[in-house]
């Protein structure tokens, strides 16, 4: 698939196909591609937490009040950042949203779904999320994965009132 065809194909999934296989291949082929993302001065402020656990999905979905689509899902991975990692700037939402973004899009492409759950900065699920993964760096969003069980439509369109070309001032 073609890039451009792949973002016209992403769609936030709600409804996955309950126990269908994703293989884990795959899932290191999303976290090749979302730590292939830029990210200022290199610093790479993240770290991703892939399970396909129906418990830890389950208690996600608790710790998360708009991630009820994990139930189908075949897995979650947590986008966290580390902002240690970056003690010069303050880019690492930037930085993470980048990352969270290149899974969508190859996601898209595997012909997979996914739906990017927002964690930072919405309290308390990060610090709920936190605590259910068991870690030390800051939940940016959660993505489901799975294969779609619904079609939606598309959302997102071009808008030529947002479209403030430059040349239009001058
Ligand atoms: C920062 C961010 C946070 C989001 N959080 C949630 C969420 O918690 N739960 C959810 O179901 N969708 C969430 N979404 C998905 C949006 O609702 C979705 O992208 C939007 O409705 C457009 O639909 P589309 O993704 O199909 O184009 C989030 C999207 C973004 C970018």
């Amino acid at each position: 698939m073609q890039t451009a065809d792949a973002i016209r194909a992403r769609r936030s999934v709600r409804k996955y196909k309950k126990g269908a296989e994703v293989p884990r291949a795959q899932i290191e082929k999303l976290l090749e591609a979302a730590m292939l993302a830029p990210s200022a001065v290199n610093s790479r402020p993240w770290e991703f937490v892939a399970t396909d656990k129906e418990e830890i999905l389950q208690k996600l979905t608790e710790a998360h009040p708009a991630s009820k689509m994990l139930l189908t899902a075949s897995w979650v991975i947590a986008v966290c950042a580390r902002p240690e990692l970056q003690p010069k700037h303050n880019f690492w939402q930037q930085d993470c949203a980048a990352a969270i973004e290149n899974i969508l899009l190859l996601a898209a492409d595997m012909g997979l779904g996914t739906c990017w759950c927002g964690c930072y900065p919405a309290e308390p699920r990060t610090s709920a999320v936190k605590e259910v993964l068991g870690v030390s760096s800051v939940p940016v969003a959660l993505i489901a994965v799975g294969v779609p069980d619904e079609a939606p439509a598309q959302k997102g369109f071009y808008d030529p009132a947002r479209d403030l070309l430059i040349s239009a001032f001058y």
